[in-house]
């Protein structure tokens, strides 16, 4: 049986920084971010929004046609809101879909929405009639003036899993597991200890270890910062073209790293941005998570994906931002620090409801959201 992404959906928030502007406020060669780690923005989330607006957002189309086939909700993020209940709940009641809905929140930092596909087309299989709604959703925070603030980034991807999927198959992978201490939040911290330089190691090994035989016309790579697949492609065995690699680090290069979503918005940025016909043709797929898992595996477009794939709304997505100045940057993630630490919503302001999905409220730990378009 033919299982895999029926539909793929992703939302970026309106808000970005432009790196040059960053490299100024903290006094950095403009060419470090530009060249050396290849970003030229990064996507700024709202004091409006959170991981599940992110989430309803990037999955609200695609459920409206599906509503009666999804029996399933796999919810992937390391930026959880909640160390028990699961944002899925939340998002269960924004889509509106039925008490018969099952939902679960997946966690292993980036890798988490791999998984949760694999194990989602592995439930379509022994269930061929159901579908399954994997989203990912996450904010790549690190806080002010370490490393890291360079690779930051925030947004959301929704795949439904189904049999004879409209846009592609995707076939079972290698994998590798091991314990590393090179990018980790235990529940008390409000962002990441991180190894960068371990990090950057323990990805490459473990792609080493699952370097495919096999030459793919193009290969999407896990992007915490673009120039990262420049080092995971001269890894490969069979490298992919230098324009091909262009075209699959392009949408990060805009973007940052929106963790478990960062391989599946380089496979939106190939789809978009591919010259050449893709289908039916297999592409490669490497994850990796901190912590760590690698994985390899690969997708088999299907002869209509392009009907699917709605390429100028894709473009129109990274096209319309509203560019932040440094001050507002600080501004928007001290916001964010306050309201995912204290879980209080400050300086509501009618300016910044920019979005389809909004944070009304959230009292006593629970929040609630409205729909404004
Ligand atoms: P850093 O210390 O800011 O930068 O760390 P650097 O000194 O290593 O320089 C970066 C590159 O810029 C180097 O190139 C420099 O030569 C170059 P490379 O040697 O790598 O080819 N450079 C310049 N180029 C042109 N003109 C200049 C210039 N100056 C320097 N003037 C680092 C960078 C990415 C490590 C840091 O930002 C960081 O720690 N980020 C967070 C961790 C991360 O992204 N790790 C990646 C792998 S782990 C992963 O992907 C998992 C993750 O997504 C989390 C999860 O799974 O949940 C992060």
């Amino acid at each position: 049986m033919n299982v895999g992404i029926d539909l793929i959906n992703f939302y970026i928030p309106k808000y970005y920084l432009n790196m040059n502007e960053l490299a100024k406020l903290r006094g950095i060669d403009e060419n470090k971010y530009s060249k050396g780690i290849g970003q030229n923005k990064m996507s700024i989330i709202s004091p409006l929004e959170d991981i599940v607006t992110m989430a309803a957002e990037a999955s609200y189309d695609i459920v409206k046609e599906n509503k009666k086939y999804i029996d399933t909700i796999l919810f992937a993020t390391e930026s959880s809101i909640d160390f028990s209940k699961a944002a899925g709940n939340y998002l269960h009641k924004i889509l509106g879909l039925s008490p018969s809905v099952r939902i679960l929140e997946f966690k292993q930092a980036c890798y988490a929405a791999t998984g949760a596909l694999q194990l989602a087309a592995d439930y379509v299989r022994s269930n061929p009639n159901k579908k399954v709604l994997v989203v990912s959703s996450d904010v790549a925070w690190y806080g002010f003036e370490n490393a890291g603030e360079s690779t930051q980034g925030a947004g959301a991807i929704a795949m439904l899993v189904s049999k004879d999927p409209k846009i592609a198959i995707v076939n079972k992978g290698e994998f590798v597991t091991d314990e590393i201490s090179d990018f980790y939040r235990p529940s008390y911290q409000e962002v990441p200890t991180v190894d960068g330089k371990l990090s950057i190691k323990s990805y490459i090994k473990m792609l080493k270890l699952l370097d495919p035989q096999e030459k793919y016309i193009f290969t999407c790579f896990h992007m915490p910062f673009a120039k990262m697949a420049d080092k995971a492609n001269a890894t490969l065995k069979y490298p992919i073209s230098d324009e091909h690699l262009r075209i699959a680090k392009y949408f990060t290069s805009e973007v940052g790293n929106i963790y478990n979503g960062s391989l599946f918005l380089s496979l939106i940025s190939v789809l978009t941005l591919s010259k050449i016909d893709l289908s039916n043709q297999s592409i490669g797929m490497f994850s990796y998570g901190s912590g760590a898992i690698g994985e390899f595996f690969s997708l088999k477009l299907s002869n209509q994906y392009e009907k699917y794939i709605d390429k100028e709304q894709f473009l129109r997505k990274l096209k319309d931002r509203i560019e932040l100045t440094s001050e507002e940057y600080i501004n928007f993630m001290k916001n964010y620090q306050i309201k995912e630490t204290t879980h209080k919503l400050i300086n509501y302001n009618k300016s910044l409801e920019v979005n389809r999905f909004i944070i009304d409220s959230i009292k006593s730990g629970q929040r609630t959201y409205k729909k404004i378009a």
